[in-house]
């Protein structure tokens, strides 16, 4: 088995899966893995399933067609409150924070079984959508209120005939800051965007998935694929209000959380 360095270095996201069954002995190592991160409250539940037809069902949340299991995780207040009142008393906490430990403890589970997953040789890839789509997500699961997705994330064993590289990240000066946060000026936003550019344009990476975002409002686009790179397509991503009909309050506030 890899050492735990080598798998965070090598680790990418997995688009592509072969047909090799994940077997419920793979996945209980996984998960039981997943489940000893740290955590505040262990406010974090997992669906998953490798049932095609309710995969089908999740409309509009970017399933990998390929994918062999599908896990959804989220923050989970419907256990912690049953405990509360199991001890005799009354859940009155601040929601806004009752969702942040969630989202962090669902965080730190994530990244084990991302991390697990990879050790055993499977490969995956997250799906971020998944809050906005929460009322699907709770019907076809039969979730409750006060259950609320964080993410999702498609996995199996990586496909080999799909080449995949690593991505580039910024320069680790930009993102880790010795004794005091250091703003950004104008030459180390040209460094950051450029590790990032340069290095998806060398591996062709929008080019070869033709994942160019098109400008709102049919707006002309005179960004070739030679250029159109990752500090492009992120910017794009930041140009529409929201993803979904609603704002993620509002889809929270419809899962019964009292976010003001
Ligand atoms: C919270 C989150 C949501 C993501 N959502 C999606 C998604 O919906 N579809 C997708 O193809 N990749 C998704 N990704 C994967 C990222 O695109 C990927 O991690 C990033 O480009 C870096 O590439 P790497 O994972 O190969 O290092 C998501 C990643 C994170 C952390």
């Amino acid at each position: 088995m890899k050492d735990i360095f080598s798998i965070m270095h090598d680790r990418r996201s997995i688009r592509k899966f072969t047909d090799k069954e994940v077997t419920k002995e793979v996945l209980e190592q996984i998960l039981t893995a997943g489940f000893r991160a740290p955590f505040a409250a262990q406010l974090c539940s997992i669906v998953y399933t490798s049932d095609k037809e309710k995969m089908k069902m999740l409309k509009g949340i970017g399933i990998y067609p390929t994918t062999q299991v599908l896990m959804i995780f989220f923050v989970d207040y419907d256990r912690m409150e049953k405990i509360i009142r199991a001890r005799g008393y009354e859940n009155i906490f601040d929601d806004g924070m009752s969702l942040w430990l969630g989202i962090q403890d669902a965080t730190l589970v994530i990244e084990n079984v991302i991390l697990s997953a990879e050790a055993l040789g499977l490969g995956s890839v997250l799906l971020g959508v998944i809050p906005q789509r929460a009322d699907v997500v709770s019907e076809v699961f039969n979730v409750p209120q006060r259950v609320f997705p964080v993410v999702g994330l498609c996995l199996g064993y990586p496909d080999p005939s799909v080449e995949t590289d690593t991505r580039p990240r910024y320069p680790l000066r930009y993102s880790a800051f010795e004794d005091e946060y250091k703003a950004l000026d104008e030459t180390a936003i040209k460094e950051c965007m450029k590790s990032m550019d340069e290095g998806y344009i060398t591996q062709g990476y929008y080019i070869k998935n033709k994942a160019k975002i098109p400008l709102p409002d049919g707006k002309d686009d005179d960004v070739d694929y030679d250029k159109y790179s990752w500090s492009e397509h992120i910017s794009r991503k930041h140009l529409r209000e929201r993803w979904g009909d609603d704002t993620l309050i509002n889809v929270i506030r419809r899962h019964g959380f009292k976010i003001e």
